[in-house]
């Protein structure tokens, strides 16, 4: 196990990320090809930053990568990759997806790393993981152009397979999946929505 944490580790250190969860966003980019050169990313709870720079050089210079963290980080920035803009909100603050809407109205994919402070209480981890997936849906929903992609990180638990099956309502097709460099023993798993299907609200 720990010849693992060893090889992700040294291997963002080399490849200059932040951290080593940026391999848990490019297998799956390996593999489905979410990121497309031009594409409007969001990235929820961005910081240190790896997804956000995964994704800004993934895109390329014609892209933007919107990132949100409850904490302030230092600004990213890739010499010919995508323009960054990040936010510093909660968000569950009333503001918060205002802002982004603000800042772009619409994205191709939205990515969510989010995580709680984990208290070592596996229910309480697991629910609050949940809530912060649901909220990320939530932004999926109101952000995502239709045919988009949605990404987003679970602590699995009881309320895992209603949050799945939320997730399946939106998207055409929805997968469950473990990259190699998420560590065996934790409950984190990623939910892939595929082809957004955006319904239309006529405001009756
Ligand atoms: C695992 S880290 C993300 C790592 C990031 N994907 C990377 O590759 O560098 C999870 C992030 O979620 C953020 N977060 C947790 N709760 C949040 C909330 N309510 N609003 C905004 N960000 C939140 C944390 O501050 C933390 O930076």
């Amino acid at each position: 196990m720990k010849k693992v944490k060893d090889y992700y580790y040294k291997k963002a250190k080399k490849e200059k990320y932040p951290a080593r969860s940026v391999y848990k966003l490019e297998e799956i980019q390996q593999k489905y090809r979410i990121l497309k050169p031009g594409d409007r990313v969001l990235d929820l709870g961005c910081l240190p930053g790896s997804w956000t720079l995964f994704a800004a050089r993934t895109i390329g210079a014609k892209g933007l990568v919107v990132g949100i963290d409850l904490h302030r980080g230092k600004n990213l920035y890739v010499t010919g990759a995508a323009e960054i803009r990040q936010h510093h909100a909660d968000i569950f603050s009333e503001d918060a997806l205002d802002a982004i809407r603000q800042d772009c109205p619409g994205f191709n994919v939205v990515l969510s790393d989010l995580a709680p402070n984990t208290t070592g209480y596996k229910l309480a981890d697991h629910l609050r993981s949940v809530e912060l997936s649901k909220r990320a849906l939530e932004f999926a929903e109101s952000l995502l152009f239709e045919g988009g992609t949605f990404y987003c990180k679970v602590f699995q638990g009881e309320d895992f397979p209603p949050f799945v099956n939320q997730v399946r309502r939106c998207f055409k097709t929805t997968k469950v999946v473990k990259p190699k460099s998420s560590r065996s023993e934790s409950r984190e798993v990623f939910v892939l929505g595929l082809k957004f299907k955006k319904v239309v609200k006529t405001g009756l």
